[in-house]
């Protein structure tokens, strides 16, 4: 016996409805209606797990009430209740969602037997219903273990582009400042160039840290005042590489690493380490090589004041298409980008 099943009767006729009751209300919680508006009028206050409907009935006859009743409570069982007359009716009615019929008079047998196969399935369908909620409960859970590990993640990687740039100033704080601004320049050439949020992201990262390699190299070499030395040069000539070793061993920063190893190419294939010309270069590469020089110009130097920005200008002019790439000089000279 299980009383918590609810079971609505929605017949016309006294008898059959009383005797129906009768047979169902030992095992079950059973309430009764006398036409399909009186039957939908309770199911709106009240929770039905099943309803045995007559199909002929004045008013709202049983086939409109099984189509309302499906419509606004697809998971309520309907069982239909027929003269023998309607079989056909009643099985046709089972397209539009009756489980099964009974026909009149009916035997008790058989009302338990269908009755108890609807039930059934109905508590199926809750215990589906309650797993299917739990899974999206555990599901949500699970997509804010990604999401705080995501955030996690990018925590880490601002904080590894943050120590770099801090172990850069420790060293050497001119570095530090002009890969600020080569970074801040590099982003808004991206921006002119159209490329995406992300994409001008990893290029400012990038640009941050370029000369990342020159904690490697002697302080003497670095804060010289006046012209290297061949040797002097040549050792200069390794921070690309060392910066390249330093990051490679961090995966976030993998994205870096064209930038670093390639920001002293030259367009013309004459630059340093690996000799790349033109459109070898990788992109962010060419636009940090563009942005690197103009800061450099710009800024002051322990042996001569900084250029102006006449000359400047000239010098991008006059090297695009040998030391630089000639479509970013261009939004350089058409001015779209602010050197200040
Ligand atoms: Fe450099």
């Amino acid at each position: 016996m299980n009383n918590r099943d609810k079971i609505l009767i929605i017949d016309d006729e006294l008898s059959p409805r009383e005797s129906m009751r009768m047979v169902l209300r030992d095992r079950y919680n059973v309430s009764t209606a006398s036409g399909g508006y009186e039957g939908l009028e309770f199911m709106e206050r009240n929770a039905v797990d099943l309803v045995v409907l007559d199909i002929k009935m004045p008013g709202m006859d049983g086939i409109t009430a099984l189509k309302e009743i499906k419509k606004k409570y697809p998971d309520t069982e309907v069982i239909l209740l027929t003269a023998f007359a309607s079989l056909e009716t009643a099985k046709s009615a089972v397209r539009f969602g009756a489980l099964d019929y009974l026909t009149k008079p009916f035997d008790k047998d058989d009302v338990l037997t269908v009755v108890e196969k609807g039930l059934d399935k109905k508590r199926n369908s809750d215990r589906l219903k309650v797993e299917r909620e739990k899974l999206l409960f555990r599901n949500r859970d699970l997509e804010a273990e990604v999401n705080k590990a995501r955030e996690n993640i990018l925590m880490g990687y601002e904080g590894t582009i943050q120590a770099l740039i801090k172990t850069i100033d420790a060293k050497d704080h001119y570095t530090f400042d002009h890969s600020e601004h080569v970074s801040r320049m590099s982003s808004t050439i991206a921006d002119v160039l159209g490329l995406s949020k992300e994409a001008r992201e990893k290029i400012e990262h990038a640009a941050a840290i370029h000369d990342i390699g020159k904690i490697g190299i002697d302080e003497r070499i670095l804060k010289k005042q006046g012209p290297l030395t061949d040797e002097e040069f040549s050792d200069m000539k390794q921070h690309p590489e060392i910066g390249t070793s330093i990051v490679q061993s961090v995966p976030l920063l993998e994205d870096a690493i064209p930038v670093i190893l390639h920001h002293h190419e030259r367009y013309d294939g004459n630059g340093y380490p690996a000799g790349l010309k033109g459109a070898a270069i990788p992109l962010n590469a060419r636009i940090v090589i563009v942005a690197d020089a103009v800061d450099a110009m710009m800024r002051a130097r322990p042996y001569r004041g900084s250029l102006p920005m006449e000359k400047v200008l000239s010098e991008l002019r006059d090297n695009a298409g040998t030391q630089f790439d000639p479509a970013i000089v261009d939004i350089i000279l058409k001015d779209k980008v602010s050197l200040k």
